[in-house]
């Protein structure tokens, strides 16, 4: 099992409303933020049974019987097909309900889940099969496995902490399964994971990744692929104009400018953000690769490239991008105060030959996402020296702003009771 901290030390919450209340707006947060184990604490009991997070592709449990061991927040849990129809997938937290032990090692196959202490049985839909060795008064109905929300649509799952704190999944299951099965993410494989650990907190993790200012002098590579990247970093005006026509071109030929929905930008805690939009890659690259060549068969049912990217937020620490042949799905997890998990998912069409090259096809966001990690851990190196204060974000920066901003102010209705244990 990962060594997940849980660092729930006592805070005083009198005193985080005020580290809130004098945070400055559109600057970058005081170092408490980034490493303090007692704000990550807080964060862990109020901020994370709030959102929903990406957990799985549905092609991990392929057929009644198996079964996943996955991370969500600081929890184990086991993500299990119970049954042969489409929606039959479910959670639990992986702990037995006799006396706790670790239920689930690794991901398997079963009629039933087997605890390895003392050998407890339970069904794949959680409840309690093995009842002789039970006491009289005990009622074995109750002893059913620890379920965790679970939602699952356009070949994604989804889980979440805590079924009273979470908001209401099926307005982005209504707003993204459409276009997920445009990308072929319902008919899909796995053909490479891995995760980039990174020794930052996971707003750091977050807050690099929700702005492109750092990918020219960051990424080479991405600012060579991108077209739009390159109008808002070029230094050149005459350049901006050119990329930004090629773009609006690409849109007048493809018509997607109806793909544009949901809000990146969502500001509300009762509220799972989500969003989809799309773009051309530029130059006349057909896919995120090296060469802008493909580098397995189209998905989605598309029957020529169209060279656009799909980009899709997924709540507040999950995101996916789709490529015209492939799909890269990102998954930020927050393991302690100064260390997130950041795993990255590559996926092609299920009917894609088998000896595609998984090089060829996690290249663009391997490279990309190594350079994230070490700049990242720079800042958060940065941000533990005593000379570090706060610093302004940019234009170029806005919706890292907005992000931080966004926490803030739930992190601080969550302490005060607004919505939350009172201080
Ligand atoms: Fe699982 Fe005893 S703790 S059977
Ligand atoms: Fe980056």
């Amino acid at each position: 099992m990962q060594a997940y901290t849980s660092n729930s030390q006592p805070i005083d919450r009198s005193e985080t409303v005020r580290l809130i209340d004098r945070q400055r707006p559109d600057w970058s947060l005081e170092q408490a933020f980034y490493a303090d184990p007692a704000i990550f604490a807080l964060e862990r009991d109020l901020w994370f049974p709030r959102q929903w997070m990406l957990v799985a592709h549905a092609s991990e449990v392929p057929e009644k019987g198996r079964y996943i061991v996955r991370q969500l927040f600081d929890e184990e849990i086991i993500v299990v097909r119970f049954g042969d129809g489409e929606e039959d997938i479910a959670a639990y937290y992986n702990i037995c309900t006799h006396r706790g032990s670790r239920l689930c090692a690794k991901d398997g196959r079963g009629k039933l889940l087997v605890c390895p202490y003392h050998a407890w049985s339970f069904r794949l839909t959680g409840e309690l099969q093995s009842r002789q060795d039970l006491p009289e008064s005990v009622n074995p109905d109750a002893l059913g496995l620890h379920r965790v929300p679970c939602k699952h649509f356009g070949g994604l799952v989804f889980c979440g902490l805590d079924a009273n704190s979470l908001p209401d999944i099926q307005p982005v299951a209504d707003g993204l399964t459409g276009g997920l099965r445009e990308n072929g993410l319902d008919r899909a494989r796995i053909v490479a994971r891995k995760n980039y650990l990174t020794k930052a907190n996971w707003k750091l993790v977050l807050e690099n990744f929700l702005e492109c200012y750092h990918c020219r002098p960051a990424h080479p590579e991405y600012y060579r692929v991108n077209g739009h990247v390159k109008v808002t970093a070029t230094r050149d005006a005459d350049k901006a104009v050119e990329w930004q026509n090629e773009i609006e071109a690409w849109h007048s030929v493809i018509g997607d400018a109806e793909f544009h929905k949901g809000a990146w930008q969502a500001g509300d805690l009762d509220t799972m953000p989500f969003a989809m939009h799309r773009k051309p890659i530029g130059s006349g690259r057909n896919t995120l690769s090296n060469t802008g060549e493909g580098v397995s068969c189209l998905m989605g049912g598309r029957h020529a490239y169209d060279g656009g990217e799909s980009g899709f937020r997924l709540g507040r620490l999950s995101f996916a991008s789709a490529a015209n042949d492939y799909v890269t799905l990102f998954q930020m997890i927050p393991r302690n105060a100064m260390e997130t998990d950041v795993i990255l998912t590559w996926l092609v069409d299920k009917d894609a030959d088998n000896d595609v090259d998984a090089d060829a096809i996690s290249w663009m966001w391997d490279v990309t996402t190594v350079q994230d990690k070490k700049i990242t851990e720079d800042n958060a190196n940065g941000i533990m020296s005593r000379a570090y204060r706060p610093g302004p974000y940019t234009p170029l920066e806005s919706q890292t702003s907005f992000f931080v901003q966004t926490y803030l102010s739930e992190l601080r209705s969550l302490i005060t009771g607004t919505r939350g244990a009172p201080i």
